[in-house]
């Protein structure tokens, strides 16, 4: 067999997770690539601890297992990616700054094929480095990007090519539903629950991108990109994390029989796409949600074949290395043949303001008789027509209760909204939380 050469840039967490299973599990993986898979060198700035967390011999790594400054991992970076004896590189170096965006775009430019769990990098600034690719015949293998070993971008990619996407949801950040489910489960506040997934292991020491919903916004520009060959931007997405979420809130969700998840969500209508990262609403019968902890999961529907879920670990050493030892081996099979290019099309996006949804708007206000009454007015002024009205909590001297509507656009809620303060300036304490209810 012909032998297919792999290099590692970036040894950490993930990086040696990839070392470890092309190493253990040599044999097998060269038959199913049908090439004798070689694991050749791996530049990373220190070895040692690499080494140690699995077992990595040390001769693999350039320099001998000495610590590399920046300065010389760049030099052995430049000369993996032009070295004749290398077929493909993974990245697990992690970021999308200058660096690994030329990094990424050189590897493709000098004919190899690359490999990478970077969702940053592909979601911010993936269009260069998929034209690198496509002008190179290069593959970019990224099913890691996605909920790890969830095999989420194959399903869109190869299985459903014989249908076409309608809507694409699902729980895609590990972190933010280990924080709402405790929170849910365990009564606890939004600190309590980030403190526990921080000493669990959940949560990276910064969980910024986490709980602001961006490294879910990343995953989801993925998959639509995939489903309907569109390129959304963050800002676009204007995404909303879980980091305000208040115990009473998922109160008042079990009140409406729901659980509040940080749902990301796209969805072709009428030839126009709506997408969106934020917490909503989750009716009980609806599959997600019922996934808790660290799972992800996705919910796609298609129009012939319906609705199909996937569900797992969506993060982790192993988990995740184990989907970018996937890809090598497709590309190692498939690279002459699959040559993949993602179709764009130019669709426009609905205005979020105009999306139609059910909503649970929450209210805190001051506590004063006709407060309920006068809020209510305001919504029905604006032909929002009103599902179920909470119980009112009164918590000192304020008030909170929630209001479910039946399908309306934010823009009659925004307008619902501006009327009670013109009306009465002095009764909402801070903006009413507004979220989709999702069925
Ligand atoms: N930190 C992510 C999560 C995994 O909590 O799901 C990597 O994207």
């Amino acid at each position: 067999m012909k032998s297919y050469n792999i290099a590692i840039f970036g040894c950490g967490i993930v990086g040696s997770g990839v070392a470890r299973i092309l190493l253990e599990m040599n044999k097998e993986l060269s038959q199913r690539a049908r090439h004798t898979i070689q694991l050749k060198r791996i530049v990373e700035l220190r070895p040692k601890t690499a080494s140690g967390k699995n077992n990595i011999p040390l001769d693999l790594f350039c320099g001998g297992g000495k610590d590399l400054t920046a300065e010389e991992a760049g030099k052995y970076i430049d000369e993996i990616i032009h070295s004749d004896d290398i077929d493909l590189i993974v990245e697990t170096i992690g970021g999308s700054n200058d660096f690994i965006y030329d990094t990424a775009v050189r590897i493709c430019d000098a004919g190899k094929h690359l490999v990478t769990a970077n969702k940053a990098l592909l979601a911010l600034r993936g269009k260069g480095i998929f034209e690198a690719a496509r002008k190179n015949k290069v593959s970019i293998g990224f099913e890691a990007a996605v909920c790890a070993a969830i095999p989420v971008i194959k399903t869109i990619k190869e299985s459903f090519t014989g249908d076409s996407i309608i809507s694409v949801s699902g729980i895609l950040n590990g972190t933010s539903n280990y924080i709402l489910s405790m929170m849910q489960n365990e009564k606890l506040e939004f600190k309590e629950a980030l403190k526990l997934a921080q000493e669990g292991g959940y949560a990276e020491a910064d969980p910024t991108l986490d709980i602001n919903g961006y490294d879910a916004s990343h995953k989801l520009i993925l998959l639509a990109k995939l489903a309907f060959g569109i390129d959304i931007t963050l800002e676009q997405l204007s995404p909303i994390g879980v980091e305000n979420i208040k115990r009473e809130d998922i109160d008042f969700a079990e009140e409406i029989n729901c659980k509040i998840k940080l749902v990301c969500y796209a969805k072709r209508e009428n030839g126009k796409i709506y997408a969106a990262v934020k917490p909503m609403m989750v009716k009980n019968d609806n599959f997600l949600s019922s996934v808790n902890g660290a799972t992800n999961a996705v919910r796609l529907i298609n129009k012939y074949s319906g609705r199909h879920i996937l569900v797992g670990s969506g993060a982790g050493s192993l988990e995740t290395a184990s989907s970018i030892v996937a890809d090598i081996v497709f590309i190692a099979r498939y690279a002459e043949k699959m040559k993949y290019h993602i179709e764009q099309t130019n669709y426009d996006f609905i205005d979020a303001k105009h999306f139609v949804f059910p909503y649970l708007i929450v209210f805190k206000t001051v506590d004063i008789p006709g407060i309920t009454g006068l809020v209510t007015t305001s919504i029905g002024n604006q032909h929002i027509n009103i599902d179920t009205v909470s119980h009112n909590r009164h918590i000192k001297e304020y008030a909170v209760f929630s209001i479910a509507t039946t399908p309306c656009t934010l823009k009659q809620i925004d307008d619902a909204i501006a009327e009670i303060k013109k009306n009465r300036p002095d009764v909402l304490l801070g903006e009413p939380k507004v979220m989709p209810i999702l069925y």
